[in-house]
């Protein structure tokens, strides 16, 4: 079942797969949103019918939510949960120091504190999210509907002075409409091809009236677990400075992919 898959879903596949490893019974879990955090709702889901493993998942969006209901986990809000043991979530971008651009499901803002309010962030991602300097993907921000359009030249106006190579910038829609967060805000994409110092970037952005967040996470994540289509993964811990490979077996996990395309 798992030849179905594309080498960059089996890569998403084993880099959720083995970042189970970060989760015990009892833990309170944040869970990312996107396509490989989507695949370790699934993996969790697994543990929990078929191991009896126990969590609170505090979901990252209403899509992630809604697949770890289905799956049989327990979903908590932040609220309830209040501080979490561990948040897994996917990336856009990751850099050599863990800095990330995230967003591009939409959904950077409850990912942010979600992970922020976790005692370790783990990201997952196939190879290809690997770069030397981030801003090749378009970086997203959070803006209130309430004059987008004077933020967004404010934004641009900003990234003059910023060290950037591109400052134009794109509303993001959902087909013929502005694409409305889980907040009711919408989302600018800044088309900036190279960030050249992504933590003063962060900060300036944050301190626009119309911006609610930006994509970029800086020194919020604590380990990357990278995936290749072959089953090969690495786990690199940056506070550690430790990089773990090992090779995960896909026959293991062939309920998960029936399940999927059935
Ligand atoms: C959602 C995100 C995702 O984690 C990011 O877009 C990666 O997605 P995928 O795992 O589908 O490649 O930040 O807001």
């Amino acid at each position: 079942m798992s030849g179905e898959l594309s080498p960059i879903d089996k890569a998403k596949f084993v880099a959720a797969k083995k970042a189970t490893d970060y989760v015990e019974d009892g833990m309170r879990v944040g869970l990312g949103t996107g396509s490989t955090a989507a695949w370790l709702v699934r993996c969790l889901g697994e543990l929990v019918r078929d191991e009896g493993l126990r969590i609170k998942g505090v979901p990252t969006s209403t899509r992630t939510a809604q697949l770890a209901k289905e799956v049989g986990i327990e979903v908590v809000s932040l609220d309830e949960a209040r501080w979490l043991d561990v948040t897994i979530d996917g990336a856009d971008e990751f850099d050599s120091e863990l800095n990330l651009i995230k967003g591009g499901g939409g959904a950077l803002l409850q990912e942010k504190i979600v992970a922020t309010a976790s005692d370790q962030m783990v990201v997952i991602a196939d190879v290809g999210k690997e770069v030397e300097t981030l801003g090749t993907f378009p970086l997203p921000v959070e803006v209130i509907p309430f004059g987008w359009k004077t933020t967004q030249a404010l934004i641009e106006e900003t990234l003059v002075s910023m060290d950037v190579l591109g400052r134009s910038s794109t509303l993001r829609m959902n087909n013929d409409s502005p694409y409305m967060t889980d907040e009711g805000n919408h989302i600018l994409d800044l088309h900036l091809n190279r960030i050249g110092d992504a933590r003063q970037l962060a900060m300036v952005l944050n301190q626009m009236p119309g911006v609610v967040e930006n994509g970029l996470f800086i020194d919020i994540c604590d380990a990357v677990v990278v995936g290749y289509g072959d089953g090969r993964v690495e786990v690199r811990d940056i506070n550690a400075g430790t990089i773990e490979e090992s090779l995960l077996d896909f026959a293991e996990s062939d309920n998960l992919f029936a399940d999927l395309v059935d």
